[in-house]
């Protein structure tokens, strides 16, 4: 590194570490850009590729008014993925190679989004869960030190809030319904608890960018931290519902003033990153075949963009003589 680049890093560094903001057009590291554009392009992904299993049951909601707010929710994740390929464009990366990345099965999303919806508690169990966990993941990010991806963050967050509650809600219904209802609901916890526990990535000590993001002020908390918040907030919310978190082992612990919980099952999260989850290779052929059916909208977007630059240059030709 040469006098001038370990200049140019320790003023980033320093102010990083004062809270300021960093741009796009800001100098910044190298590995601080790649690790953001890695960071970036997996929660697009994950927004838009988290629509699949859910978008699964807008077809099938139970009443219109259901419909229309699972239809308005899975839209919401449409849009967090677009703030944040866009977010992520600002680092010098385009959004053909990002979307190549996803198709080619080379970048990573959310592991969670590779199990089934079986049937409606789904919608419950993922809004409060899934989204819940979101939100716990989320929120910290509000501040991360990239500008771009901070101020998306925001907006995401307010809507995650609503994604969070409209799961609660169905939830609470069925609980509150026929014993088969209820039997529904529990089964959807059952299913969904463990892989939203999962959600927050490896234990820290497994965890290999961790630190650094935390130095960067890219990350605030660590996976262990957040799973932990996760856990003492859902647990007063399964019992006002009335359900059973399917893990014999949770109990508050007065000492640490937070619920001990079992061992996560790190095989399985493993073997789901990899590519052998339940459903991996149908979302990615669904992912692949949206974006080939969609190469006509492209094309006359660009065509249409073209003409419009086209007609601006005509139309200021006079002056320019
Ligand atoms: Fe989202
Ligand atoms: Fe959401």
């Amino acid at each position: 590194m040469s006098p001038v680049e370990m200049n140019l890093e320790a003023r980033f560094e320093a102010y990083v570490a004062d809270e300021k903001k960093i741009e796009p057009k800001d100098w910044m590291p190298d590995a601080y850009r790649k690790t953001l554009i890695r960071q970036i392009s997996q929660h697009a992904h994950s927004e838009i590729v988290g629509m699949l299993p859910e978008g699964n049951w807008i077809t099938r909601a139970p009443s219109l008014k259901r419909k229309s707010i699972l239809l308005a929710k899975v839209q919401d994740e449409a849009g967090h993925g677009l703030y944040l390929y866009s977010a992520c464009e600002t680092l010098g990366v385009s959004r053909d190679e990002l979307l190549d990345d996803l198709h080619s099965g080379k970048a990573k999303y959310s592991s969670i989004f590779n199990y089934p919806t079986l049937n409606w508690a789904d919608m419950g169990a993922i809004g409060w869960l899934v989204d819940g966990a979101a939100i716990m993941n989320q929120v910290p990010l509000c501040k991360c030190s990239y500008g771009p991806y901070a101020r998306a963050m925001v907006r995401v967050c307010k809507e995650e809030s609503f994604h969070q509650r409209q799961g609660f809600q169905i939830m609470l219904t069925m609980a509150q319904g026929t014993a088969d209802q209820r039997a529904m609901a529990q089964d959807a916890l059952n299913r969904w608890w463990w892989p939203s526990l999962m959600m927050f990535g490896p234990s820290d000590a497994e965890s290999p960018h961790s630190a650094q993001s935390m130095k960067w002020n890219i990350k605030r908390f660590s996976n262990d931290e957040l799973r932990q918040k996760f856990v003492d907030m859902t647990v007063p919310q399964a019992e006002l519902l009335g359900l059973t978190i399917p893990d014999p082992d949770l109990r508050w612990n007065e000492e640490r003033g937070h619920h001990d919980f079992g061992p996560i099952d790190w095989t399985e999260f493993q073997e789901v990153v990899q590519g052998n989850g339940p459903c991996n290779k149908e979302r990615l052929a669904a992912r692949r075949s949206a974006h080939e059916r969609g190469a006509w909208v492209r094309e006359a977007a660009a065509a249409y963009a073209e003409k419009q630059a086209q007609r601006k240059t005509s139309s200021t030709e006079p002056h320019a003589a």
